[in-house]
Order: C-alpha cells, then sequence, then structure tokens
C-alpha cells in the first residue's frame, strides 16, 4: 500500500500561503489543480486527469509561477521561476536590463546576472571623457530596483550577481555587502576557474584581466581564496560556482558560455535563458511492505516521473514570456527543471541515515532513475512533436531525439514542499518540530514521523518536544534518551558533518542535468580554513557551486534564504 493519502490534506500553514497568493478568486487546492491542469494540457484531454492528479496528490508540483499564474490573462500568464539577463559594457543596454528586471520580479520570476564583462571602477569612458563606476554600481541600480518593485508582484524580487573571480574589481565585489548594507536582494557567487583552483592548490600567482582593455595585474590566488573563506565564514557568502564545471555540461555551447545562475544556483544558463520547474514528492514514492519496511515505489516514480516532464514541457508552450528573446530561447532550447523534495524524509521513512554510504548509494539510484526516465520521456516527446531546434547531436551524445535540452535540476521547494508538507529539496530536516511565523500567523509544525517513532519506541515526552521546539541547532545524536538506532538517521542537518553534506550534493549532481541548489550548514565554530577545505573538496567532487552557512553568523537566519514576505 501505498502512503500517498497521508499528504492529501493541507496543512493550515500552506492553506494560509495559498489563499494569500496562489488561489483565484474562489478557489480551494481542488479548484487550484483543476485551473492549472486545464491549462498546461492545452485541450489535450487525455493528459488533463494525469496532470489533475498528479498535483491534487502531491505527488509532483509546478514551480509557485506555474500554480499562481496559470489561467491569469494572457499577458500576465508568465509560468517560470528561473531568468537569465545579459549584461553587456554599455549603459544603454544595462539600463534595458534593469527594466527587464522589473517585469520579470513583477511575474513572480528570480533573475542572474554575470557582471564579469562591465570594465572596472575609474576605467575610462571614451564617449564621456569620464571613469566608469565599476560592475558594484550596476549591482546598486538592480538592488534599488528590486527593493521598489517589492511592494507591486505576488513575490518579493530575488536576484543572484556573480563575477568571475578574474576581474579587477573582485575584493570590492567579495566585501560589497559588508561595505553595503542596502544590498539585500542578491545572493552573491563569485565564478572560478580550473585555472584558479589549481593556482590556489599549488599557491601560485594568478591574472586579473581588464575584461575592456585586457591589461593584466598579477596577484596571489591563494590571497583572493582566503578572503572569499573568510567573508563566507562572516556571513556565508559569497557563494562560488565553478564555472569551467558548469561549461563542461553546456547543452548548446554554440550559442554562448554560461557565466550566471537563477538566485539559488539551481540554473545555469546563457543569457535570456528561462526554465520553469517542478519537484516530485519522494515521499509520496514509497510504498510499505509486509514486515513494515519502506522501499520505492519505482513503477509509481516511473509513471509520475513521465507525467511530470510531459506537463513541464507542456508549461513552454503555453507560457507568456516577458520578452521576445527570451520567448525565442525558451522555444529553442526549451529546457526545463524536474526535482525532487522530502529526500529527506524518504531516506527517514527507509531508515537510511542522510551521511552515509547506503543513504548515498539509495539517493544515487533514485535520481539516476529519475534522469533515466525524464531523457527517454523526452526522446518520446521529440519524436512526436520534434526535437529542440538547437539540438546538436554532439552536444548531447546519449541523446537522439530530445525535445528538451536538459531535464534535471534540484530547486529548494522553499515553497512548494510547504504545501507537500515534506523536507525541502534534497535538504536534511532542520528540527522535527518547529514554530514558523508567516505574516501575521505563527505554526507549530511536528514531524509526522518523528512523533510516530517517538511513541513506537517509548521515548516520546513532552519535555523532549519542548527541547525540540526551542533548540535552534538541534543535534538528534545529542539527545538524552533516544535510542541509539533511532539517532543514526533521525538526524537534523546539525547532526550532519559539513563534509557529509557536500557528498549528498555531489552525489545527486552526478544525476542531474542541470544544478543542485543546497547549503552546507557549518557549526559556529568552524574555522574558515575549514570552509576553504570543503570548496575544495565540492570542486574535486564535481559539483557546480557550493554555499556554505555557519550557524548564528547572521542575525537574520531564516530556513531558506528566499522567503515569502
Ligand atoms: P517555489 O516554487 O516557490 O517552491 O520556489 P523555490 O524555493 O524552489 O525556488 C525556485 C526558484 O524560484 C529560485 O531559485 C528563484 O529563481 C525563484 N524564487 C524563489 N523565491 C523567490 C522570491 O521570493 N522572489 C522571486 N522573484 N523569485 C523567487
Ligand atoms: N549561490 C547559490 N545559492 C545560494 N543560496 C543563497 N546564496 C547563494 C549563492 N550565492 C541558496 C541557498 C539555498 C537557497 C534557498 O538559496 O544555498 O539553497
Amino acid at each position: 500500500m501505498g502512503i500517498t493519502t497521508q499528504c492529501k490534506t493541507l496543512s493550515p500553514i500552506a492553506e494560509d500561503i495559498l489563499g494569500k497568493r496562489y488561489y483565484h478568486e474562489g478557489e480551494d487546492w481542488k479548484g487550484l489543480c483543476e485551473r492549472v491542469a486545464s491549462v498546461i494540457s492545452n485541450g489535450d484531454k487525455e493528459l488533463v486527469d494525469d496532470f489533475f492528479d498528479v498535483m491534487y496528490n502531491l505527488d509532483f508540483l509546478p514551480n509557485s509561477p506555474t500554480l499562481a499564474n496559470a489561467g491569469k490573462e494572457s499577458d500576465r500568464q508568465q509560468l517560470s521561476a528561473c531568468f537569465i539577463l545579459p549584461v553587456e559594457d554599455d549603459i544603454v543596454e544595462i539600463m534595458e536590463t534593469v527594466k527587464n528586471t522589473a517585469i520579470v520580479h513583477k511575474s513572480g520570476g528570480g533573475t542572474g546576472f554575470d557582471f564579469s564583462s562591465t570594465r572596472p571602477k575609474g576605467s575610462p569612458v571614451s564617449s564621456t571623457n569620464g571613469v566608469a563606476s565599476g560592475p558594484l554600481s550596476w549591482m546598486k541600480i538592480i538592488n534599488a530596483t528590486t527593493e521598489e518593485v517589492k511592494q507591486g508582484g505576488m513575490r518579493r524580487g530575488a536576484n543572484m550577481g556573480t563575477l568571475r573571480v578574474d576581474h579587477p574589481d573582485i575584493l570590492d565585489f567579495i566585501l560589497c555587502k559588508k561595505n553595503d548594507k542596502t544590498m539585500t536582494n542578491f545572493n552573491l557567487s563569485v565564478g572560478v576557474s580550473d585555472v584558479f583552483m589549481d593556482a590556489v592548490e599549488k599557491g601560485d600567482d594568478f591574472e586579473l584581466v581588464n575584461p575592456h582593455n585586457k591589461e593584466v595585474i598579477l596577484t596571489d590566488a591563494r590571497e583572493i581564496f582566503d578572503i572569499i573563506c573568510k567573508n563566507s565564514w562572516e556571513s556565508g557568502e559569497p557563494g562560488m560556482i565553478f564555472i569551467d564545471v558548469v561549461n563542461s555540461t553546456n547543452p548548446v555551447p554554440h550559442l554562448g558560455a554560461i557565466k550566471s545562475s537563477n538566485p539559488c544556483g539551481e540554473f545555469y544558463f546563457i543569457p535570456f535563458g528561462v526554465c520553469n520547474l517542478g519537484s516530485i514528492n519522494l515521499v509520496n514514492m514509497l510504498k510499505s511492505v509486509e514486515d513494515g519496511r519502506y522501499v520505492i515505489d519505482f513503477d509509481r516514480l516511473k509513471k509520475i516521473t513521465e507525467i511530470a516532464v510531459t506537463f513541464l514541457d507542456k508549461v513552454i508552450d503555453v507560457n507568456h514570456f516577458p520578452l521576445p528573446e527570451i520567448h525565442d530561447m525558451a522555444h529553442n532550447t526549451r529546457p526545463i527543471g524536474l526535482g525532487v523534495m522530502g529526500l529527506a524524509d524518504m531516506l527517514l521513512y527507509m531508515k537510511l541515515p542522510y551521511d552515509s554510504d547506503a543513504g548515498r548509494e539509495m539517493v544515487g539510484k533514485v535520481m539516476k532513475f529519475i534522469d533515466d526516465v525524464g531523457w527517454a520521456t523526452s526522446n518520446m516527446l521529440g519524436r512526436e512533436l520534434g526535437t529542440f531546434p538547437e539540438f546538436q547531436q554532439e552536444n548531447l551524445p546519449s541523446q537522439k531525439t530530445p525535445r528538451n535540452c536538459q531535464i534535471t535540476t534540484i530547486a529548494p521547494t522553499g515553497t512548494l514542499a510547504t504545501f507537500a508538507g515534506v523536507s525541502f529539496g534534497i535538504e536534511p530536516n532542520f528540527n522535527f518540530v518547529y514554530r514558523r511565523k508567516i505574516v501575521d500567523s505563527e505554526f507549530i509544525q511536528v514531524h509526522p514521523l518523528f512523533e510516530k517513532v517517538a511513541k513506537e519506541e517509548g521515548f516520546y515526552s513532552e519535555e523532549l518536544m519542548e527541547t525540540l521546539r526551542t533548540t535552534p541547532s538541534l543535534k538528534v545524536r545529542n539527545l538524552a534518551g533516544v535510542p541509539e538506532h533511532v539517532k543514526e538517521y533521525f538526524i537534523t542537518a546539525f547532526d550532519i558533518s559539513p563534509e557529509d553534506h557536500v557528498k549528498m550534493q555531489a552525489t545527486v549532481q552526478k544525476y542531474v542535468d542541470n544544478a543542485v541548489s543546497k547549503t552546507i550548514n557549518l557549526p559556529y565554530d568552524a574555522t574558515s580554513e575549514q570552509i576553504g577545505e570543503l570548496y575544495m573538496m565540492a570542486w574535486k567532487l564535481g559539483c557546480k557551486g557550493i554555499t556554505v552557512y555557519r550557524d548564528g553568523s547572521r542575525d537574520d537566519q531564516v530556513i531558506v534564504a528566499v522567503k515569502e514576505s
């Protein structure tokens, strides 16, 4: 028997968010699922019931913009979460990008920019006989625009800003949030090359190159690396993007190099790239077998994956894209971002520790299965409807007729996992009982499995629940009264070593076409050197990027970085 029905009922917190932002007039969950299924199936009667069922049962959910905007009047039907916008070394083009950022944010999408082609601060500008204000000044303008558009749209704006490590203004960029407390609407990542990481390892010099006049300044790679690590230690930022690793899997390299990602780091693409996401709820893919154990129902997972890929591909056709360039890029490349949520909960049900070889092995198996079925489905769709126009065989050697240039990517599922009542994306649980304040209402959530196991194993008590509720960085492994065999797998983000966090990210990345959104949690007493080691480890294990967060290092600590406001 499956455990699907457990997730059918939405929690009060889910209803609260849905009521405030997602339901159209007079709608409930069933009405929302009917509306979205009808819009996305676009008159195809064979698909509409499947699309309704997977959403209504919380087996699969498309990203927030699809849930909220499907069925709105045509020019507001923007269905994607991730956008990449260009930044050229030209004031008119930059202002065009500022305008486009506001348009995308209003529609609920997040934007990513790479500022590396802008000339450094103090460079001459021939047309005005003045000097350039540098990449940071453009970031400031986008940041301020984001702040003002906040009031208008479905959710506040969110940006990713990247700068290549060989840009002469790199130190200003690394320190920018420290020096400018208003820069709150950006996540920051440094784009580091393999050459840079090699130079750090060997202690070599490294060249900073002015993108405008190609002037070179020699610097010490380790010095830059240490400053990045020290700032991440202090505030969690900047993150790192391993830009050569990212480009090694660019599915459309003939259209240009990839330089940036969307705000939470799961979608790397060329400028004007756009991606609509959706996530499978892995808890609903479990079935219980005779001896009470839970196993993955792979037949069901196959069916849900096929429906999910078909759904996400269809979204592209009915999507209203905010700019002609984005529309063309979407139709010529057709990327979709199928991910998962509830991965940590899946492992809990299976009694497999998140930080064990057995846990990682299971995760690898599930992710590979989804990726394989996803590509098979896309090839089938391609045979029926045509491959994506920019498909070139040498860029995707294992595919023959894919409809989409990429299938899988792992989103944080900040809202979707709350609707489904499961752990976020591939993150471990942060606690098993916690308070969450959403706008003006407070909710207390207890993990359904924790209460069940605690009662079955005889360690349930009100005192324990109170400890769980009031200890933010809780380590279950330190709790008295919890049996040893339960402590092994019933773990929070803080029980798991930072190295094991990275290993899980790398395991998932192996079977994901685009990238993985994940935070590497560190204890308060971690050092900046340890962060450097984790960055090296992530690069060597093939991660595309890394973001760390040291417990207690920011006053505004939230469960997920991008929050509803
Ligand atoms: P969900 O669909 O709402 O659960 O979104 P996720 O938490 O999975 O985030 C996926 C992507 O949506 C992010 O990487 C961003 O690109 C975008 N996004 C998420 N939250 C926000 C937000 O508050 N504002 C904007 N503008 N974009 C967001
Ligand atoms: N690069 C990538 N992801 C980031 N996040 C925050 N800052 C960055 C960054 N610079 C991500 C967190 C989390 C999500 C909510 O946002 O790692 O997964």
